[in-house]
């Protein structure tokens, strides 16, 4: 098997700080294919070639509520899951049917580039709301609702990234959250919580989920296997109030598409439910920690005193604040001419311009070595940029 193969977007050669990606060596390659191997024995292997249930892998769903019990302590059954293709199919899905063109929602800023671009692609009026380092600003999100109160554009929902968000690997402090769940109720609005770097803490405890805070209700709560197995399975789950997720089950695209991957969810079942995920998990916290704390070093050493970054407790990515004089535009040119490749902060924003002097940083990919040479090149070509 050719390992060196490179996944979407990555110049081969050149060092991709961009990639939100597993690193190879961190895929489970071998125990996905002990797993396939013995599916085969199994008696009733034909069922996986077939449609699959519409809500999804059953045994996908009994492990994925049980573990939500164990672990949070939520009342979570059944009823409040499904299976999706990834958390992304989540997001377009809940856009889909809680919002149609025009309509209102908030964001932070900045925000998941790829749910900013299923917003847009469904035509919604997208608010994004200032965060700093304990996340969303909750007093501009205040003011923000009040605003649109009377105009009579209430938002439908409230998108957040709440864990290690991306891009800026930021945690939304506890108190926010539930001040959050307090203007939800009082103005309205669904809560979409996009939690797909949970798993990868590097810290013992999180503050509750919004799920957690508000009982479930009004709550969407998306997870994923692509950040803790792999993305090339596309398997991820939502939870949320039961008749949400009957009304999501019995859609067209899913009363038509025999539920999620029939086949990979079958996998990941076996995965799960085998014991090896909880273990591969602990394991992948401690690599990705590797990862994060060589990233910070590497910034440490390489970087003048007017850039600033984010230290984050999980997930894939570090934030960067460039100095008032180097845009990302320059920075980017440079680096490419140096094959180092990364996130231009402007990709995340509503408004690119807010995004001119950030640059998104991801340590999940890269060896360490190039690591720390692709900060290093980044650090001498800030440098040279704010000393013109
Ligand atoms: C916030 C967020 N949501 C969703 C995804 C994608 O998840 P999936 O592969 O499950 O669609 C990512 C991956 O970069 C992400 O950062």
């Amino acid at each position: 098997m050719d390992l060196q193969s490179t996944p979407q977007g990555v110049v081969a050669g050149s060092i991709p700080l961009f990639a939100g990606h597993p690193a190879h060596e961190l895929l489970p390659i071998s125990t996905v294919r002990r797993l396939v191997d013995s599916m085969w024995s199994q008696p009733d292997v034909v069922r996986l070639f077939n449609y699959g249930d519409e809500q999804g892998n059953r045994q996908l769903i009994e492990y994925l509520a049980a573990r939500l019990q164990r672990s949070e302590n939520l009342p979570v059954c059944r009823e409040n899951l499904m299976i999706i293709g990834g958390s992304t199919w989540g997001v377009e899905m809940i856009s889909h049917h809680l919002t149609g063109p025009g309509d209102t929602i908030l964001v932070d800023a900045p925000s998941y580039r790829d749910a900013l671009h299923i917003f847009r692609d469904a035509k919604l009026d997208v608010q994004p709301i200032s965060i700093d380092a304990g996340g969303v600003n909750v007093a501009e999100m205040e003011r923000r609702l009040r605003d649109l109160a009377s105009v009579q554009r209430p938002p439908k929902f409230y998108y957040v990234v709440p864990n290690f968000q991306n891009p800026t690997g930021i945690t939304l402090k506890r108190e926010r959250r539930q001040a959050i769940v307090d203007l939800s109720k009082e103005y309205g609005f669904d809560i979409v919580e996009d939690d797909v770097y949970r798993d990868i803490r590097f810290v013992d405890d999180l503050p509750p989920s919004f799920y957690a805070l508000s009982g479930g209700e009004k709550v969407l709560r998306l997870g994923t296997f692509s950040k803790t197995l792999a993305p090339g399975l596309r398997i991820g789950w939502l939870i949320g109030p039961a008749e949400t997720v009957k009304r999501f089950v019995s859609s067209g695209m899913l009363r038509m598409g025999g539920g999620a991957n029939p086949f990979t969810a079958a996998i990941v079942a076996d995965f799960c439910s085998s014991g090896r995920w909880e273990g591969h998990v602990a394991w992948l916290r401690n690599q990705y920690k590797l990862r994060r704390d060589c990233a910070l070093a590497a910034l440490e050493a390489a970087m003048p005193s007017s850039t600033r970054w984010t230290r984050p407790e999980g997930g894939y990515f570090i934030w960067l604040r460039l100095p008032e004089n180097v845009t990302v535009d320059e920075l980017e040119r440079g680096a490419k001419a140096e094959n180092v490749y990364f996130a231009s902060g402007k990709g995340f924003f509503v408004d690119p311009e807010d995004g001119a002097h950030h640059v998104r940083l991801s340590f999940s990919y890269v060896p360490l070595e190039d690591l720390q040479s692709g900060i290093a090149i980044l650090g001498r070509l800030i440098k040279q940029l704010e000393g013109r």
